[in-house]
């Protein structure tokens, strides 16, 4: 069975990569499985940039096709922060809950409606080469967390079109429509093409 790493150690972001990508044909290995405690420095100023310095690493370190993924939220009236430094907004080490209020706390210096997209940069490398896919969701910042589904920022953006969090929404339902389900979206068509999946 063929081997594919997702340079990831996000356990939301795992889930996510394998109900999309999941199939009987391959068998997913996690990077805290194959290389514990490894963590690859993302030291790119774009979400592609990080997803290929991850992707690069650990395709190199083991030379087994690799799905990268970097994504954050970038939010209009904060000049697009937090972008790539979604994971470490309130400091290394800080929760959840604790980058949820810091943003809120950030944005109510404004006045509503807070626009605000997920991007999400996948990269996927093997042997036929080096493939970058890119999803975005466009929504809006809340005023207070709501919804216990999902990971990181969910519970307080609401996707375009719906009038609840990401947070509230099931796993399918945001997989239908967010970022990291547009971008693998297009890397599941690549990896049928490569007869991968
Ligand atoms: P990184 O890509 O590992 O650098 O981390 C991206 C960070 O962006 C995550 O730790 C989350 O805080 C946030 N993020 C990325 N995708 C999502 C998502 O689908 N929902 C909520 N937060 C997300």
């Amino acid at each position: 069975m063929q081997k594919i790493i997702i340079a990831t150690t996000n356990q939301g972001k795992v889930k996510e990569i394998s109900e999309l990508i999941g199939s009987e044909k391959i068998e997913l290995v996690m990077l805290s499985t194959i290389a514990p405690g490894w963590e690859i420095e993302e030291t790119g100023l774009t979400f592609e940039e990080n997803s290929f310095i991850k992707a690069k690493a650990v395709f190199e370190r083991f030379e087994i096709p690799v799905i990268a993924d970097d994504s954050g939220l970038c939010v209009d009236c904060l000049g697009g922060k937090p972008g790539v430094y979604s994971a470490r907004y309130a400091g290394y080490g800080a929760s959840a809950a604790e980058r949820n209020i810091k943003l809120l706390n950030a944005v109510a210096k404004f006045d509503p409606p807070y626009y605000a997209r997920f991007i999400c940069s996948t990269t996927f490398i093997s042997n036929d080469g080096i493939k970058v896919f890119e999803g975005i969701l466009e929504g809006m910042i809340t005023r207070e967390q709501a919804g216990t589904n999902g990971f990181g920022y969910d519970p307080i953006f609401i996707p375009e079109g719906f009038t609840t969090t990401l947070a509230s929404l099931s796993a399918i339902e945001k997989n239908r429509v967010s970022h990291r389900g547009r971008a693998l979206r297009k890397l599941q068509e690549y990896l049928i093409e490569l007869s991968l999946i």
